[in-house]
């Protein structure tokens, strides 16, 4: 079991690996941003993972791509429609949504 942590709005949410950080927020009620529909085109949906970077997918190139556009190439820096858990954290996995 693993859980994000959103700030800045405090909230903790149990998550399941393989879904997306955007799946998981807007099943939550949790605003983010996806105005291309999650299809890693419009960049609207970046957020900032402050800890535990290393439990996620591979960037893939198209996302690298988008996160080069907008100046976040940075580690930490993701689109929440393209990464996901591939490896359980017993630590929160922290994540900024305004980055
Ligand atoms: S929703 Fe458009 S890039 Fe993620």
């Amino acid at each position: 079991m693993s859980y994000f942590y959103f700030l800045p709005i405090k909230r903790k949410i149990l998550v399941e690996k393989y879904k997306s950080i955007l799946d998981i927020s807007l099943e939550n009620d949790i605003l983010i941003e996806h105005n291309c529909g999650g299809n890693c085109a419009c960049l609207s949906c970046i957020i900032y993972v402050k800890r535990g970077i290393s439990k996620f997918n591979k960037v893939s190139n198209k996302e690298k791509y988008q996160l080069k556009k907008a100046k976040k190439i940075k580690r930490g820096y993701r689109l929440a429609c393209k990464s996901y858990l591939v490896k359980e954290s017993y630590r929160d996995i922290v994540i900024y949504l305004n980055k």
